[in-house]
């Protein structure tokens, strides 16, 4: 959480970092600020409370001039969000600012020390902190900023990905990480003079260049107006940077004439998991291939277990993922919220593969998960959307979505191709493992690949969702059940509805209705039921009966040319048929278009909701 970019160079710097900050508002947004070094020398601040907007109207009658800057968006962990709390953070002397995303768990004792020896504190961050300390070693060893920053990095438990300037050498920035990522984008003005950028991902660089450098952990990097670029670790041991080019277009970062970045996002599904599946299934023998597991098949076949962990979304993603790989592959599979297996001591076993799911690769939880499971020799397997990111470096091998860039804050493409690749990677450990007969597997691959068609039938046929997602925006409360493959389909439709509107939701088994949340139930109450028709079909029939006669309002996810829970149902949502296993990826079509409609119709702000980010760097 927490966005950071940085630029040096020929340019004024200050369009490129709100520019790059409006990109990067996904990553929390309850302030922002922004420091510049003008041609006098002089280095200012701005911050406001809110938004990006809100900080251009503070910068709007100041001066903004200067070819060098850093810049925050920021999600409040220690202190309040407001003004002093923002970020960038001066030290005391105002000769430094720093820009800050992480956490510094040790930051109450180095505060003590540095007020012992006379140094004042303007806020309650930690990031304060670091940017203090960077010149309590600057004046107590006599050294460079650098140095200053390798020095006080050592003193510091905690996870950071910092930038830094410094008044009395406008022509460097600073920067380090260590857990938060930080990338450098290396590039050339129209005169053909080198220029930095920096951000916490490729977004706010991949207009001016395509060439970056992903910092490592534990690195520090001296970004030169002169197009020096150094780098070294903590202990002052050069780096080779390693140039990379990105994979990403412009287009994908813009709305492309959709009023929010989450509506572009559920139509972009069907085409987005065409992509995800080419060139990973062969049309001429329906072998499904994943260039991530060519090279460490046998991990898969002699695995005793699969650990999924995730988070979120992805972690309801990872629990379709286990149905389908159980019952494909004949393998047990447990799944884990990542935050609750780093602190539990997990039995993890040298021959169990475990597999960390992460849209963002980010996350905090998930990485230290996957820490955990390489401390204990375990092949760790990564299925990530963001391409470059910690969690796919992190890992022994793994798959990418190609989804492309999710923005809107609430997952929903990411949701629909962990899905589609957890059950690619099903299918190639069945067909290696010979567990589905080939007639199975055949069935099971040629209709994976209709998919990506019948998303767009349902897309087509949910339209008028919003008109009727209007008559819900009264609601307090919803409940939405499932059973199966559609358990996990449930509690993603309530966590959406949830995030995005702010009304209470639950999801759970159908049958566990009657164990608890059937008592909530009245006349105020819509009842969400994925009910296809297929599996369980008579079982959730029954289920429906018993909300009806307890006066709930039923919403049903219904397969196309179905009668009787149509006509059992308040209202209806229809979607074609298909296997059991993958009416997950039709099934949240309508939800996720339920509870942006009713999210609208309530006024919120649909791609950033509020205390939310979409990259949770910090545990
Ligand atoms: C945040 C986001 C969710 C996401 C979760 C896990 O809470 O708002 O949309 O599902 O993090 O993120 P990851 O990037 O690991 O999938």
């Amino acid at each position: 959480m927490c966005g950071i970019v940085g630029y040096i160079g020929t340019q004024q710097a200050y369009p490129i970092l709100i520019k790059g900050l409006h990109r990067l508002e996904y990553r929390g947004y309850d302030s922002a600020g922004v420091s510049l070094i003008n041609k006098s020398g002089a280095l200012t601040v701005y911050k406001a409370k809110g938004k990006v907007d809100d900080l251009e109207a503070v910068c709007a009658d100041k001066d903004i001039s200067g070819t060098i800057g850093i810049a925050h968006t920021r999600w409040a962990t220690h202190g309040e969000p407001n003004e002093a709390n923002a970020h960038p953070h001066y030290s005391q002397s105002h000769n430094l600012a720093l820009v800050h995303n992480g956490i510094i768990e040790n930051y109450k004792p180095l505060r003590s020390m540095m007020e012992r020896s006379g140094i004042s504190f303007c806020s309650d961050t930690d990031t304060e902190v670091l940017v203090q300390l960077v010149e309590y070693m600057q004046n107590s060893h006599k050294c460079d900023l650098f140095t200053a920053v390798q020095l006080a990095l050592k003193n510091v438990v905690g996870a950071y990905a910092i930038a830094i300037i410094e008044k009395s050498h406008p022509d460097r920035i600073v920067c380090a990480r260590k857990g938060s990522p930080l990338i450098i984008g290396v590039g050339k003005d129209k005169n053909d003079r080198a220029e930095f950028f920096i951000g916490s991902d490729a977004t706010p660089i991949v207009e001016y260049t395509d060439q970056v450098v992903y910092l490592g952990d534990e690195e520090i990097a001296s970004l030169d107006r002169t197009g020096k670029l150094q780098i070294t670790n903590l202990n002052n041991v050069k780096q080779t940077p390693q140039l990379v080019k990105l994979q990403m277009s412009l287009d994908q970062l813009e709305k492309g004439g959709y009023p929010h970045f989450m509506l572009k996002e559920i139509w972009e599904q069907p085409d987005a998991l065409r992509i995800c599946i080419k060139g990973r299934v062969s049309n001429l023998n329906s072998k499904v291939t994943l260039s991530g597991i060519i090279d460490h098949k046998d991990k898969f076949l002699n695995c005793r277990r699969i650990i999924i962990c995730a988070c979120g979304t992805s972690w309801h993603a990872s629990l379709i993922g286990k149905y389908f790989i159980e019952e494909a592959c004949h393998l047990p599979v447990e799944v884990e919220y990542a935050s609750e297996f780093r602190y539990r001591n997990p039995v993890i076993n040298a021959d169990d593969v475990v597999i960390a799911v992460s849209q963002s690769g980010e996350t905090a939880d998930t990485l230290a998960a996957i820490q955990l499971a390489k401390e204990h020799h375990a092949f760790v397997y990564g299925i990530c959307n963001v391409i470059g990111s910690s969690i796919s470096r992190a890992t022994d091998s793994g798959t990418y979505l190609h989804v492309g860039p999710e923005i809107g804050v609430a997952s929903t493409k990411a949701f629909t191709g962990q899905v589609i690749t957890l059950c690619l990677l099903g299918l190639a450990i069945a067909q290696e493992k010979k567990t589905l007969n080939d007639k199975m597997l055949n069935m099971l691959v040629n209709e994976l690949q209709q998919i990506p068609d019948k998303m767009q039938w349902t897309l087509e046929h949910n339209k008028d969702i919003s008109q009727f997602a209007q008559m819900f925006t009264y609601c307090k409360n919803f409940i939405y059940l499932g059973r199966g493959y559609n358990y996990p389909v449930a509690l993603e439709g309530a966590l959406k509805l949830k995030e995005i509107s702010y009304i209470h939701a639950e999801g759970y088994p159908a049958a566990e209705m009657k164990h608890g949340p059937i008592a909530l139930i009245d006349e105020e109450m819509p009842v969400v039921v994925i009910a296809p028709k297929r599996g369980m079909y008579d079982k959730i029939v029954s289920n429906i009966q018993e909300i009806k006669s307890r006066h709930g309002k039923i919403i049903s996810v219904v397969t196309e040319g179905d009668v009787t829970v149509k006509e059992m149902s308040d209202f209806s949502f229809v979607i074609p048929d298909t296997r059991d296993c993958y009416v997950p990826l039709l099934a949240v079509i309508p939800l996720q278009l339920l509870s942006y409609y009713v999210a609208v119709a309530k006024g919120r702000n649909v791609d950033q909701p509020r205390n939310l980010a979409k990259s949770v760097t910090v545990e």
